[in-house]
């Protein structure tokens, strides 16, 4: 089968020779389309591809119907909202996506945010300490569960809501329950957001929410930018000038916040949660691995359009 890596933010050199390594060894061609400039440029490489790994890569109605010969698309990470599943399921394509695999790396950064921002964004002046502080989480899932653990072990208290989650479950994962969005904000110094992109939480985090907030908190956003609510955002921040804001997915309106908000905001230029050698790897192999078993023996474990 031929297998197309296409990923406008490519993996590390060894990851690419190890999904190489993987494919070739069990029969497959691979082709291998890196820092492309256009979605056209996109559409145009998957006209004979079987099966695709992609990232963040946007895998669109368009670029489903130029690949007839299409059976696989594998999101390398954790977020598929960058792959249209009903176009998908209408060309009969099975979408994965390899959860967990890059989930460490994303929760090493948000540490990290925490740490910047308490820090004062590495500036020589005052900051404070994350030991002690509260840290609410906002979905308990791989990532979030791995920023409660490392968060628990540098002395932060630690609550996290998840609405697929049973109180006690959420606590014998090492966090406070809390089952109220409102309460989780107004009880958390940072607040580290977790959720995937959907309709549901589109636009849900905004000025009522992040107003909730204590003195002197930071909001950490390491899942999605569209999940705040850009105008809120602003809004929260013009009225409170304690609120911070970190994301790794630069807010469209960034320019505007850092003129007015300065070392309140930062975002970093270009998402990189996941950008290291081992998620790159860990992401890259299972892909590569899952699209062989699929097609050596029709296993769609970690289908997500079923
Ligand atoms: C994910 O959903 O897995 C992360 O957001 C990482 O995305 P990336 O592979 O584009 O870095």
């Amino acid at each position: 089968m031929k297998v197309l890596i296409a990923t406008q933010k490519p993996f590390s050199a060894a990851a690419v020779a190890g999904i190489k390594d993987i494919l070739t060894q069990n029969g497959h061609e691979v082709a291998l389309l890196e820092k492309y400039a256009e979605q056209k440029d996109f559409v145009a490489a998957v006209a004979d591809a079987q099966a695709i790994i992609v990232r963040s890569d946007k895998v669109t109605a368009e670029v489903i119907a130029a690949a007839p010969k299409l059976k696989i698309v594998v999101r390398a990470g954790a977020g598929f909202d960058n792959v249209d599943l009903e176009a998908a399921t209408a060309h009969g394509v099975v979408v994965m996506n390899t959860p967990g695999q890059n989930s460490n790396a994303v929760a090493e950064l948000a540490i990290a945010m925490m740490i910047f921002m308490a820090r004062t964004q590495f500036t020589p002046a005052t900051g404070s300490e994350i030991q002690g502080k509260r840290l609410g989480i906002q979905a308990y899932g791989n990532v979030g569960r791995l920023v409660g653990q490392k968060a628990g072990a540098l002395g932060m208290k630690v609550f996290a809501l998840d609405p697929f989650l049973k109180p006690e479950q959420i606590k014998e994962a090492g966090a406070e329950p809390v089952e109220d969005i409102n309460v989780l904000y107004a009880g958390s110094d940072y607040l580290s957001i977790h959720i995937p992109a959907l309709p549901s939480t589109i636009g849900s985090i905004g000025y009522e929410l992040i107003t909730k907030m204590p003195k002197g908190a930071v909001l950490v956003n390491t899942a999605r930018k569209e999940v705040i609510d850009g105008a809120g955002l602003m809004k929260a921040l013009e009225e409170r000038e304690d609120l911070r804001y970190i994301t790794d997915v630069m807010p469209d309106n960034y320019e505007a916040l850092r003129e007015k908000f300065g070392l309140r905001v930062f975002a970093t230029p270009k998402k990189m949660g996941a950008q290291t050698a081992e998620a790159n790897m860990n992401a890259g192999l299972a892909a590569a691995r899952q699209i062989c078993d699929f097609f050596a023996t029709g296993c769609t474990r970690f289908q997500v359009n079923k």
